[in-house]
This record gives C-alpha cells, structure tokens and sequence, in this order.
C-alpha cells in the first residue's frame, strides 16, 4: 500500500495535530494510502524512530493542542550535534542517514508541518531527492507567501485573553503594565494582540521605538486621567539606539537566539523617567499552548487535506499557502527567501493610530 510520512518539526503550536488529521484522513479515505508519523520532528529521522498512524489515531484531534508526534527545534539533519570539542558540541551533516531512515518508511512524500526552520531543512531535503510538501506552522506568522500561517490566530486570541486580565489589575493599581509577547523577529503577534486587547502603546521588530516617546505617551494618559497604561512589546522589539534582547543561546538550534526580556529594559526606563508605577508579565510558551481556535482548525483542515492531495498526486517542493481565500501552492524555495515582515504602511498600523495607539515613534 502507498504510504505518505509526517513530521513535525520546530516550535510547536494549536493546530498541528489538526492537519496531521485532515493529512491522515484524507490519504487514508480518498487515496487508500498509510501514514507513518515520524517522532520527536527531524529527530525521528535521523534516530529512525517512526510509526504508523492508524484512523483511530488520528480521530478526535482537531481540538487538541501541541502535536500527537512530538517536536524538536534542535534536530537540524543537515547540522546535527555529533560531539563534543571540550565543552562546545561539534557539528556534522547526519542527512544522508535521515534519508536512508526516510526510505525505511516506505513513503512516497514527506509532509513537513514547520515554520521557518522546518522549511529551510524541507527544501535542503528536497533538493537532495527527497519528495516534501511543506505546511506553514507557526505563531510567529513570518512565513512568506502566506497571507498567515497555522497557529498565529490562536495565539493572537491567547494573547489577547491575557492581555483583557492585565487592564482589570492596571486600572485598579494605576499602574503601567507591560505584557512581552512572543512573534521572534516580527511583530505581528504584539500588533494584532496589542489591538486587539485595546494596547495604549505597542512596540514590535519593524518600528525601532524611542523610550521618551513612550513615557511621554504614558504620562499624557494619566493627566487626562487615565491613571493606567498598557504597553504589548513584541520579544523582539528595540529601540532606537539599542538591541534586540538576548535570553539565551540553544546552540543546537536551526536558529539559536532566544529573546526576552526587552520589556523589564523599558519598564526600569519608563518608571525611572515618568515615577508611575510599572510592572512586566511576560507570556511565554502559554502563547503556543492550548486548543485551536475555529480559525486555526479551519485553515489546518484545508492545508492537511490540500498537501494530502498533492502528495498523492506526486507534486513536490511547494508549500501550501492561503492567498485571500484560496489555498495556493508556492515554491518553498520562495517562502524561505526572507522572513514576512510587518510592512509599516500595514493599514492595521494605519488603524491602530487613528484609534490613538502609539508605536513609541515620532
Ligand atoms: O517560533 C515560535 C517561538 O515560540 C517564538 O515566538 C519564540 O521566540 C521561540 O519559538 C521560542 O522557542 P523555544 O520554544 O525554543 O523557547
């Protein structure tokens, strides 16, 4: 029986078990074909740790948060850790056993669910024999040739739940709150969240912002008698004159800067500069937990079944994508050419100033 193979690769997020649903279901329903879910992401293939997905598996996951196969965001076949040096881990490229593992399953296509780092490794993969459909993943949504990825609606609605908790406690202590946000080195989870959920200030990648612009916005606030902000800082915003901040290096990882931690820098400034009160809650990995929103399931039902269709036909190299409200299929080539950026004439920008919201720019 003709098999297709799933991987799960990179961060995780809500809806990634929904498309291996609507993958699974469709090529077991329409094409009569097995699945083989690899484990643990790219890990599974380099270790040759695989299994197959029965029907039952797959049922009753849509709601269902994280991935039923399991993830890794450190297992880069083509820059795989192979020892030590002292203390350093030593590189080497492991993809031609991740292949020959691939070959086991006896798959005829790879569906690879991932984001940016998935994909760059999809397309490595691709470009040595191996027949990948890739499936754009991520809360981030900096995926290009997509007008949004899997994920990202959740995350926004999490956020922005969160976001709703924190105006109830600001009002109350007349404080100016500020609420860190993931989205790495794009703000679009910050902006639409931060709209969303009514953000005074919000500060993302795209627009370098100034401190005193900020204190002066927070302190206007509070003499018209506003006595609480709230500030949605992208983890990878920065002002100005400075950097981006760096929580930590995972050497091992296809992209091994981790952010965090801008908003306690500009919440010290801005309590030292206007005397009001500030207090940071960073969200974390609670953005990429939970069950899919209606959105999410929707779009992942209509990629899973999609990149089903097209692995049965033997298409190969291309993404699956939604343009409008078509579902497309584009190069990955092209979706990996550069991150998707907020471009700053976005006309959410555009509305977010005319509701009085400030981006800390002049
Ligand atoms: O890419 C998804 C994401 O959640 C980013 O928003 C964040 O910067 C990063 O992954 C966190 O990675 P980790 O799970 O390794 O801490």
């Amino acid at each position: 029986m003709a098999r297709l193979a799933i991987v799960t690769s990179g961060g995780d997020c809500p809806g990634i078990n929904a498309v291996i649903r609507a993958v699974a279901k469709t090529a077991i329903n329409d094409y009569h074909m097995e699945i083989v879910g690899i484990l643990d992401g790219f890990l599974g293939l380099i270790e040759n740790r695989w299994r197959k997905l029965t029907y039952n598996d797959v049922s009753g996951i849509i709601t269902q948060g994280g991935t039923i196969l399991g993830t890794s965001n450190k297992a880069d076949p083509f820059r795989y850790p192979i020892g030590k040096k002292g203390e350093e881990s030593e590189f080497g490229d492991v993809s031609d056993t991740a292949i020959a593992n691939f070959e086991k399953t006896g798959a005829s296509a790879l569906i690879a669910i991932g984001g940016d780092g998935t994909l760059h490794i999809a397309q490595k993969l691709y470009e040595k024999g191996v027949p990948v459909i890739g499936v754009p993943k991520t809360i981030d949504n900096d995926v290009l040739c997509t007008d949004v990825t899997f994920g990202f609606d959740s995350a926004v609605a999490t956020a922005t739940e969160a976001i709703d908790k924190i105006h109830t406690t600001a009002q109350s202590h007349h404080r100016v709150m500020f609420v860190e946000v993931m989205g790495r080195y794009v703000g679009w989870l910050a902006l639409f969240a931060g709209v969303a959920g009514g953000g005074d200030v919000i500060l993302i990648p795209e627009m370098p912002f100034d401190t005193d612009i900020i204190a002066k916005r927070v302190v206007e606030r509070s003499r018209k008698g506003k006595r609480f902000s709230i500030v949605v800082v992208a983890e990878g915003a920065r002002a100005a004159s400075g950097d981006i901040v760096v929580r930590r290096i995972v050497r091992e990882s296809t992209d091994p800067v981790r952010l965090g931690g801008i908003a306690d820098h500009i919440a010290y400034e801005i309590e030292k500069r206007t005397k009001l009160e500030t207090r940071v809650t960073v969200l974390g990995h609670l953005q990429r937990g939970g069950s899919p929103t209606a959105f999410d399931r929707v779009l992942a039902t209509r990629f899973g079944s999609c990149a089903a269709q097209l692995a049965a036909q033997g298409e190969k190299g291309i993404m699956v994508a939604l343009k409008g409200q078509e579902i497309v299929t584009v190069p990955i080539a092209d979706a990996i050419a550069g991150l998707k950026r907020v471009p700053k004439d976005h006309d959410l920008i555009k509305s977010a100033l005319c509701v009085g919201t400030s981006f800390g720019v002049p």
